[in-house]
Order: C-alpha cells, then structure tokens, then sequence
C-alpha cells in the first residue's frame, strides 16, 4: 500500500459544520477490491485501501466518521444501505461500479433511506462505453462525482458534507 496522498480539496471543518461527528456510510460495489491492478490506464494505480485510508484522513478533517466497505454482492449492498438509518447514518457515498448500470434493488434501497447520497466514480461512465451512460442509481443520489480518479472520494465526500451542512442549517 503505498502512503495517502494530500490531494483532497480545500475545504476544512471550520467551512462547513453538520452534527456532532455525522456517520457516513461508503460502499464501494464490484471489482472494486481489484483497484492497483484493474485497468489501471482507466482506474489509476491506487488500490482500495489507499483510497479508503485517504477518505478517512478527509474525513477527520471535516469532522465527520466514515464507514468504508466494499462488495462484489448487490444483496449485501442492499442490506448494508437498508440498515443505514438504524445504524444512524447521516449519508452515503457509493460507487456501485457495475450495478450502477443495472441495479434498481440498490436505487430503490437508496430511496427507501431517505438519505443523501452522492454517487462516485473513478472514471467518466459518460465517455465510455453507451451501456456505462445510464446510471439507475443516480436517480436516488443529490450529485455525482466521476473523472477523477480516486480522488472523486475526497470530492464526493467533501460534497456530502456540505450537503448534510446546508440540510442541519449550519453552513
Ligand atoms: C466505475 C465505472 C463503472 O462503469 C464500472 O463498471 C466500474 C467502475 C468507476 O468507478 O469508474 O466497475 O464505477
């Protein structure tokens, strides 16, 4: 594993305030496990677990806790996010890789929380392949965040964020 990199934007726990220590939920979907060596001309060469140890180090910075987890399984996705509210999640970030394009079982768990969430990408769906253009979990998602490799975490993130500020009225 090679050492997170400082990439994220510029954005601190002073610019945006949400409740006391927000939980936010991240679930990556399939292959993503594969991340280092998956067509690293599209994904890039960071595995997940940089990725994961990057987004916990943004969200130290922004106050809040992340829970990052990962799964080739779309029922195991569906029921981690139907047990979000219970497990008092605030939001979510998801990269449902290739459910994107074919699960209404995750866009219509993601719906039945009520929760905000932000869909990531590493790459842009939208400049390859006609199948990747439709994304089903988008329609449930307040934003979306794709391109920029890993880094459309931190984004992503640092995007829930604000989200959840605005929505407690404190930014
Ligand atoms: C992906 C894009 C999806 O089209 C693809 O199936 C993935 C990864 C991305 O992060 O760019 O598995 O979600």
């Amino acid at each position: 594993m090679t050492s997170p990199k400082a990439t994220a934007p510029d954005v601190t726990a002073s610019d945006v305030t949400v409740g006391a220590r927000a939980r936010i939920l991240c679930i990556s979907g399939p292959n993503l496990q594969l991340l280092g060596t998956r067509e690293p001309d599209v994904y890039g060469r960071d595995t997940l677990a940089d990725i994961h140890a990057r987004l916990e180090q943004r969200a130290r910075a922004l106050g809040v806790e992340v829970d990052a987890r990962q799964s080739n399984h779309e029922g195991t996705i569906v029921d981690w996010i139907g047990d979000a509210p219970r497990e008092g999640v605030a939001g979510i970030l998801i990269n449902p890789g290739a459910y994107t394009h074919t699960s209404i079982a995750i866009l219509d768990a993601v719906r039945a929380t009520g929760l905000p969430c932000v869909e990531v990408h590493l790459s842009n769906p939208d400049a390859r392949e006609a199948f990747r253009r439709r994304s089903y979990v988008a329609k449930a998602c307040v934003a979306r965040v794709a391109g920029f490799g890993a880094d459309s975490y931190d984004l992503g993130l640092d995007g829930l964020v604000r989200v959840l500020a605005r929505r407690s009225g404190a930014s």
